[in-house]
């Protein structure tokens, strides 16, 4: 299980481009799967355009850059990446009943010493890894968005995954150069679970007319040092997500305290999703 050299990702959004590209970026054989050719090609048009920001920035040479992408196999066929790997990533949407069919393949197709990781950013992994037949072998490999900037992977532990699972997660991402934290089960795991209610809290204050949200996010950034606002994050993350991650936490706790605003119902009602359908708190066109 020490060995793992092919990693095959399942999923080419803006999660699943960015887990692609830092595994490419450090060497590992990556299958990058998806359902259509479009997007492949999208996701390959991203990874390009990110690793061309690092070759601007200086942080990485143009040849590091052909490294990268040759390592990066696009492919329609699940059930062949799969075969091949050593540590299948699922980054698909957080729809529960999808996870279940795509997991259900995955497990199908991968080899007897394959680990299997979720990116979900809430559903239980125990869930999760109850739709596999070792659920042992399965953890959640939780990166943020940018993938290749933040340092955070949220190793997330179902209630069966093996230590040496969770081990041989935690040395991966080091040797991804990035920091693992290692985290229970629950609803919205560490991460969710306190970034959220923030949020939430947010778009409470515009609801009510506190601020505006150019204001709320000027609060936030100047007098707590956040990169981003509240609301701007939000935007960034999609109020979609926010509030898929609000009713996981919301059902989870069956407590009023993580109740999703009715301003986020109605913007996500509306389809104002943030930066992906160009408005969302703020006007992205
Ligand atoms: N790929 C590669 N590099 C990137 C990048 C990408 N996609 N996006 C940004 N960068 C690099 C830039 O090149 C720049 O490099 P430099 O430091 O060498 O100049 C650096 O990151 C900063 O980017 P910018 O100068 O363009 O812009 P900012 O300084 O405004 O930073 C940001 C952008 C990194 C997104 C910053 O605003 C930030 O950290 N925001 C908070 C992001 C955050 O909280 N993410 C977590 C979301 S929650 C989540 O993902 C979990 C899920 O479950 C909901």
């Amino acid at each position: 299980m020490s060995q793992i050299k092919i990693i095959t990702v399942i999923g080419g959004g803006t999660m699943g481009n960015g887990i692609a590209h830092v595994f490419a970026m450090n060497g590992f054989e990556v299958n990058l799967v998806d359902t259509k050719q479009e997007l492949l090609d999208r996701a390959l048009n991203t990874i390009e355009k990110n690793l061309d920001r690092m070759v601007q920035k200086e942080k990485i040479s143009d040849a590091d850059k052909l490294k990268t992408l040759d390592n990066i196999h696009p492919s329609l066929n699940l059930g062949e990446s799969v075969k091949k790997a050593d540590l299948i990533i699922e980054a698909i949407p957080e729809i529960f009943k999808l996870k279940k069919q795509v997991l259900s393949d995955i497990d199908k197709h991968a080899g007897e010493h394959a680990v299997i990781a979720s990116n979900t950013s809430s559903i239980s992994i125990t869930r999760l890894a109850a739709v596999t037949d070792h659920p042992e072998r399965f953890i959640g490999m939780h990166f943020f968005n940018p993938v290749p900037v933040m340092k955070l992977v949220e190793v997330v532990n179902g209630l069966e995954t093996a230590s040496e699972v969770t081990k041989l997660i935690e040395d991966i991402s080091r040797e991804l150069g990035k920091v693992p934290v290692p985290v229970n089960d629950s609803p919205g795991f560490v991460s969710n679970r306190v970034l959220m209610p923030m949020i939430n809290e947010a778009i409470f204050c515009v609801y009510e007319g506190v601020g505006s949200p150019e204001h709320i996010d000027e609060v936030m950034k100047l007098g707590m040092a956040h990169p981003m606002g509240p609301l701007r994050l939000a935007d960034f993350i999609g109020l979609d997500i926010c509030l898929d991650i609000l009713n996981v936490l919301y059902d989870g706790f069956k407590d009023p305290k993580y109740r999703p605003c009715p301003l986020l119902v109605k913007m996500v009602d509306s389809g104002k999703l943030g930066d992906k359908t160009g408005i969302g708190f703020y006007n992205h066109e």
